[in-house]
């Protein structure tokens, strides 16, 4: 049986709380083009679009609860093992809070967090609540309007890359949750477990450009896979 596990998610995950995914049929994000809003260069030639783009979806969070696929995510981590009888780490590609307010705890934001700024003067990371288009001081460094959105654009490099990789290395199940499998390095995770020996399971609305690389694939929504895969690993606890 399975017992150090990694989970990865993606949008499709919180896609049943009302949240968007990403790779719409337009292939505009919230009617933005990615690299209008979502790169270290875009922020730099237009930050008052970029700073309201992450301030809307901040706002938005408020509207939205955890889903069954959440809730179901914590339930496993609350109850799964931890040092030698076990491990278990979730790591998500979402910006949202809702692993969070499900509960779960084992939780790596690997491309930031909407609830959280980034001092791009002192270089300090501090919950964040509020727009950031309005007159600000950084909580670290107490300079004026040198926030932004903590969230790892295209071009930079991802959180806990050497936590993610010793995980997945030692894992003998990895889990993708939700996620196309368009945006690397977490698209290559599935790759690193296989080469790890670990047991690779996909469940995702619909077939993704992953799903070869996967040992099992079981397609259809987060809501109801996600609650089943969770409550068949705690029936074998
Ligand atoms: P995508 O929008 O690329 O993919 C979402 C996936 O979820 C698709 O494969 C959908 O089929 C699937 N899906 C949709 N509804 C679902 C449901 N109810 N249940 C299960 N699956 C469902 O989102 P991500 O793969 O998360 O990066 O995108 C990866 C990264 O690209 C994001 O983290 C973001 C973006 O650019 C940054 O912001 C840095």
């Amino acid at each position: 049986m399975a017992r150090r596990i990694v989970i990865l998610t993606g949008a499709g995950i919180s896609a049943e709380s009302g949240v968007p995914t990403f790779r719409a049929a337009d292939g505009l994000w919230e009617g933005h083009r990615v690299e209008d809003v979502a790169t270290p260069q875009a922020f730099r030639r237009n930050p008052a679009l970029v700073q309201r783009f992450y301030d809307d979806r901040r706002a938005f969070l408020g509207q939205v609860q955890p889903n069954a696929a959440h809730h179901a995510l914590a339930r496993l981590d609350a109850a799964w093992p931890t040092g030698d009888r076990g491990e278990l780490l979730l790591v998500t590609q979402n910006v949202d809070d809702l692993h969070d307010r499900a509960g779960s705890r084992r939780l790596l934001h690997m491309h930031g967090e909407l609830l959280s700024a980034l001092c791009t003067a002192c270089g300090a990371a501090r919950r964040w609540e509020r727009p950031l288009l309005q007159p600000h001081s950084c909580p670290a460094c107490a300079r004026p309007d040198t926030l932004r959105p903590d969230i790892v654009w295209f071009g930079e490099m991802p959180y806990q890359m050497e936590r993610i990789t010793s995980a997945i290395a030692a894992c003998d199940l990895f889990v993708s949750i939700g996620t196309s499998g368009a945006v690397y390095p977490a698209a290559g995770f599935v790759q690193w477990a296989r080469e790890a020996g670990a047991e690779t399971l996909e469940l995702n609305l619909e077939p993704s450009a992953g799903t070869p690389m996967f040992s099992e694939a079981r397609h259809g929504p987060a809501g109801t896979l996600v609650p089943q895969w969770v409550e068949a690993m705690l029936a074998e606890l």
